[in-house]
């Protein structure tokens, strides 16, 4: 017997036509982790949870449905780009995937049947690295040794960490030629199209960066992603070259020295003393209240 997931989650089943109700035991399985391993933003004024989900689940489909509600996470201080930010799409990234298509759900990996000591079956809830319990997880359908298997994942991590280096970079790049585009007197007009190659690069590295074990839930789709994210930079920056040597600029614009965190911290103009004082601020000041207000209700013990 499955529990309901919450009401976002019930709602974007229905969605993509899957109510949860009739949804397979295979869908209701999946959206046991879903409800929480997805990608969500807050909508509306009462700020509901919702998964932009409307036009489906691929990176281009939620990126549309974003682009057609002009939302936006945040602003690059930088390029001035209104950009989105992914959560954990670990959800969308497994659907499009090879045991997604297969109905090989996050239970059937995550969650195995393991044996107890007296030899009672039961299922685990100590979610962890499927290949820490490989012979109740891969060997259930597979016939591949476990160094086998790991080498196959473990190549296409390294392969996604490669692309994904190639398109920091390009994205890095873009971000600070915006800049100098803005700061040489770009008009608004001519920067709109190239911001918005700028979000939807950064989107794509975003959702196949942020949705964890997408080397293993999704290879082809986070190279997929990726390789995206790279042809979408490269449009902003043949643009950007365009526009910067039409007001005079031919040189290339440096990128500062962002090779460590601090680094780059200083280099987009985080005052980061600042933003350490109000954080430690603000669990000081409205914490406990939160915490005090959740004693009230009960929900917390002393
Ligand atoms: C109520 C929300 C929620 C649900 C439901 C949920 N998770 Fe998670 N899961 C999280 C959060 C939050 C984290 C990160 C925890 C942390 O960073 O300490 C996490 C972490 C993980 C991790 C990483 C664990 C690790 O050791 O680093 C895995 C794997 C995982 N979840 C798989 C699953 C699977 C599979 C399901 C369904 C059976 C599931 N989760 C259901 C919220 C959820
Ligand atoms: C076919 C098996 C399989 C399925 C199905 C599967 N996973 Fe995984 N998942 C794995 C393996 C194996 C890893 C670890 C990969 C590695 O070793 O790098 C992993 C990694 C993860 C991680 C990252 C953990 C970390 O510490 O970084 C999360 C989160 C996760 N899975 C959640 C899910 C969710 C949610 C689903 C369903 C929507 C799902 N997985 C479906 C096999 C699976
Ligand atoms: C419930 C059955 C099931 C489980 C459990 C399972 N798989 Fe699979 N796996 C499949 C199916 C089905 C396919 C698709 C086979 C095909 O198309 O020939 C597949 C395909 C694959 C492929 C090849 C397809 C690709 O991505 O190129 C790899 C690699 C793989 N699985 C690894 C794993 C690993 C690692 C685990 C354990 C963490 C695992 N699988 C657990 C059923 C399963």
């Amino acid at each position: 017997m499955w529990l309901p997931p919450s009401p976002y989650a019930a709602r974007a089943m229905e969605t993509i036509g899957k109510p949860f109700d009739k949804a397979s035991r295979f869908d209701q399985q999946a959206m046991v982790c879903g409800q929480c391993h997805v990608e969500y933003h807050f909508d509306g004024p009462n700020k509901a949870v919702k998964f932009p989900w409307d036009n489906g689940m691929k990176v281009e489909d939620m990126e549309k449905y974003y682009d057609a509600i002009t939302f936006a996470d945040w602003v690059n201080p930088l390029s001035k780009t209104p950009m989105l930010k992914a959560q954990h799409p670990e959800y969308e990234t497994w659907a499009g995937g090879i045991h997604g298509k297969n109905n090989v759900t996050c239970i059937d990996c995550h969650m195995p049947k393991v044996q107890n000591a007296e030899g009672k079956m039961y299922t685990s809830h100590k979610i962890g690295n499927p290949f820490d319990s490989f012979e109740q997880t891969c060997v259930n359908c597979h016939t591949q040794d476990k160094a086998t298997l790991q080498n196959i994942v473990a190549e296409r991590k390294e392969a996604i960490r490669v692309l994904k280096l190639k398109v920091e970079d390009q994205i890095v790049r873009a971000h600070f030629e915006a800049k100098a585009a803005w700061d040489a007197g770009a008009k608004e007009e001519d920067m709109k199209p190239i911001l918005m190659d700028i979000r939807h690069a950064q989107w794509r590295w975003d959702l196949a960066i942020a949705s964890h074990g997408i080397h293993m839930h999704a290879p082809e789709e986070g190279l997929r992603m990726l390789g995206g994210a790279l042809d979408k930079a490269a449009d902003a920056r043949t643009k950007l070259v365009r526009l910067l040597a039409s007001m005079g600029i031919t040189h290339e614009i440096p990128v500062p020295d962002i090779s460590t965190k601090a680094k780059a911290q200083a280099a987009i103009g985080l005052n980061m003393q600042q933003i350490k004082a109000e954080k430690e601020d603000f669990l000081k000041t409205v914490v406990p209240q939160w915490d005090e207000q959740a004693r009230k209700n009960g929900l917390l013990s002393q």
